[in-house]
């Protein structure tokens, strides 16, 4: 099978390569929970106004940020997934600084993309854009996954992004199924 080697149809969208293979709103089959919804969920709970959706690639969370209300911003590297979005979703690389501050910044799926001194540098950037919260995840060390991953630069373990997060600044706020919150 094919490895895309950019942030691309053949890494979003093409059956034959080893990437998302369509990349849709329910990239996780049946699950009726999905990542997106939760971070919303989150968002709502904490009366979290403003959010910035960092690697929003189709723009589906900022969607679902929108439609609650929460004066949402999505960025990404890929046109590709851009050309999809119906949102305020933006071209911007992540490793020129975070555009807007927002009460939340939100990076799913985002950071190991990065090498590990851009990744460090992007969580500082983050810290001083979150006016509240940052919610985060990553493919972690030594945990299966559903999708295939061939552009993925940093392959650590959960403890690890948890001590780069903290030593930005940021706290531990709560564990939830998709991502970790943070709280400044
Ligand atoms: C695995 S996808 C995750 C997308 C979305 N956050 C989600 O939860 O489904 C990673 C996204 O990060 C984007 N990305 C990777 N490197 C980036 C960079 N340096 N700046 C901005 N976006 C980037 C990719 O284009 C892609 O849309």
């Amino acid at each position: 099978m094919e490895e895309p080697s950019d942030f691309d149809y053949h890494y979003f969208d093409d059956p034959k390569a080893l990437g998302y293979q369509g990349y849709s709103r329910k990239p996780y089959g049946e699950k009726v929970i999905e990542p997106w919804e939760t971070a919303v969920v989150f968002c709502k709970e904490q009366e979290v106004a403003s959010a910035v959706d960092v690697g929003c690639a189709k723009g589906f969370l900022v969607e679902g940020l929108l439609a609650e209300g929460i004066d949402a911003v999505g960025y990404d590297i890929s046109d590709y997934a851009l050309s999809f979005a119906k949102g305020p979703c933006y071209k911007h690389d992540l490793r020129d600084g975070i555009p807007d501050s927002r009460e939340a910044i939100i990076a799913l799926g985002v950071l190991m993309y990065l090498n590990e001194d851009e990744a460090r540098h992007v969580l500082s950037d983050i810290y001083r854009a979150a006016g509240r919260f940052f919610l985060f995840s990553a493919h972690y060390e030594g945990v299966d996954q559903e999708v295939p991953d061939p552009l993925r630069l940093i392959t650590r373990s959960r403890k690890w992004w948890n001590k780069q997060i903290e030593n930005v600044g940021f706290h531990l706020f709560r564990e939830e199924e998709y991502f970790d919150a943070y709280a400044k």
